[in-house]
């Protein structure tokens, strides 16, 4: 698993979709940079989103908030206040944890345990292993998997409660191994709030202090009644947003998973109080279909209900994410009741209330949201998307293979030769192609080596000018999955490439 995880990074790397930042002076930690093919990748993720959500929902308006927000959204929103980490120093390594994740992990540990031993029994068995019998009646899985259950739920219980000190003990209980020195020598768990603070105005006197945002939903919640009144915006409506947020993560070292700046996708849909369990399964559905749509594979994908609930919600889900690391949390759907509303009229002391016409009643809208991370979804694509392949002749291939929807160029043009006009009619066709698509053109090396740089780099069609080109205006189009080759006219290829890549 963690080789696995190795090469995804390092092969984001070598094929330009994701840098360190400021590499050159050794890095900043959890910050990213993405490369030629990153930030399409990157575009495409973010338009396949604002395509399902906002084109294809007559009720769905799009906004694009400022990230500097007035200091007192925080406030209301619950930010100052609540929107901690319980945090755990070793005082030999000098290393601080985040003590949630610290015994997650150590659950994690459990859960890979099972792993093994499902795996040994499918060995054992073969075909007449029933794995959810096995699961449900090996006294060794029922153990681990019921000591991982109670130490999350007791977790649960006592960061909801504030109390740290249980949180402590918990980690000397479970005799947590720091991974530097293998020392147990902790201090006490410590809230620490993970907003980054900057300030506004050029004198110390006058300057005001502001935050940058952690998530973007606030932009929308103080722009509610702009959208709902220009728009003329009728209950059930949502307003979607992507955008940067910043938070000063703790944990920060599974690449692109958990970061200090990154990009989120939110939609926040405008309810009728009492209706929100409704839309709740209906957002919980729609968003797990369009996961669905890409075709990364069901079985990578599971909810999970959360039992401890985030400050603003009655009810929330994470949809999960088979990572090169386990499941884990990819997006968020939360019902967040009239919460952020109700709390900025508080504060602001301005009206934020929907006139309903039939009812002629006003109200405080409830609130359903869907929230997910642009760059956990790239990385959940990505090394999906990786692959090393065994071929018939003996070799292995490194294959990308991106749904061709999200892939950054969707063909590659190569002259089989650099030679006999094959170069000008390469150039001709990317002439022709580029003003649908993202094409590119590579003339070096053998024609194989160059498949196998495609394959690489997830293109997925490889369009090769040849001879016979020149005399029947035909070129072959290899395809980068099945790696089958098909001879067709050049005024064939836009369609056959539309159908192949088009949302
Ligand atoms: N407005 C609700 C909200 O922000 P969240 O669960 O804190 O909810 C939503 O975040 C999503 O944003 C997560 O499911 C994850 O995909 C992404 N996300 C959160 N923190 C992140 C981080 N530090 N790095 C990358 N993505 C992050």
């Amino acid at each position: 698993q963690e080789d696995n995880f190795k090469k995804v990074i390092s092969h984001a790397k070598e094929y330009g979709y994701v840098f360190q930042s400021s590499e050159i002076y050794d890095g900043l930690s959890a910050v990213y940079d993405y490369g030629q093919n990153g930030t399409e990748l990157k575009k495409n993720i973010r338009e396949y989103w604002w395509k399902a959500m906002v084109q294809l929902n007559e009720n769905i308006v799009g906004l694009d908030s400022a990230i500097f927000m007035h200091p007192t959204v925080w406030k209301a929103s619950g930010h100052v206040d609540a929107f901690n980490d319980p945090l755990i120093d070793n005082k030999d390594s000098k290393k601080r944890y985040r003590a949630d994740v610290l015994i997650e992990d150590y659950v994690g540990k459990l859960d890979s345990k099972i792993e093994k031993e499902v795996k040994k029994a499918t060995k054992r068995f073969g075909d007449k292993f029933n794995k959810e019998q096995f699961l449900a009646t090996n006294p060794r899985v029922v153990e681990y998997k019921e000591q991982g259950d109670a130490i999350l739920k007791r977790m649960g219980q006592s960061l909801a409660k504030e109390d740290l000190a249980d949180v402590k003990a918990l980690i000397d209980e479970l005799d947590i191994a720091c991974p530097m020195s293998g020392s147990k020598n902790w201090t006490d768990v410590k809230q620490f709030n993970l907003m980054f603070g900057t300030k506004l105005g050029a004198n110390a006197e006058s300057a005001m202090d502001l935050f940058l945002r952690p998530e973007t939903a606030q932009g929308i919640f103080v722009n509610f009644l702009n959208v709902q009144k220009s728009g003329r915006m009728k209950i059930p409506f949502g307003i979607a947003q992507t955008g940067k947020a910043f938070r000063n993560e703790i944990v920060a070292r599974q690449f692109i998973f958990r970061m200090r700046e990154f990009e989120q996708m939110e939609m926040q849909f405008f309810i009728q109080p009492g209706t929100q369990k409704e839309w709740y399964d209906i957002w919980k559905e729609k968003r797990m279909q369009w996961h669905l749509s890409l075709g990364l594979g069901a079985d990578n994908y599971r909810f999970h209900d959360h039992e401890k609930l985030a400050h603003y919600a009655d009810a929330a889900a994470d949809i999960e994410f088979r990572f090169p690391f386990g499941f884990k949390e990819l997006e968020g759907i939360h019902s967040r009741t009239d919460f952020d509303l109700a709390s900025h009229e508080k504060f602001s002391s301005k009206k934020l209330q929907y006139f309903d016409h039939e009812t002629n009643k006003n109200y405080v809208p409830y609130v359903l949201e869907t929230s997910i991370g642009l760059d956990r979804m790239f990385l959940a694509v990505f090394a999906n998307s990786l692959q090393e392949e065994e071929l018939e002749n003996g070799t292995t291939r490194t294959v990308l293979k991106l749904p061709a929807v999200l892939a950054p160029t969707k063909a590659a043009i190569l002259p089989l030769v650099k030679k006999d006009g094959l170069p000008d009619v390469a150039h001709t066709i990317i002439e022709d192609l580029k003003w649908d698509f993202n094409v590119s053109y590579d003339e070096k090396d053998a024609v194989g080596r160059r498949y196998r740089r495609q394959d690489a780099n997830g293109t997925p069609f490889c369009i090769t000018v040849d001879h016979q080109t020149l005399e029947d205006q035909t070129v072959t189009i290899r395809h980068r999955d099945s790696m089958e080759q098909e001879r067709v006219a050049i005024a064939d290829l836009k369609s056959i490439i539309h159908e192949a890549v088009d949302m």
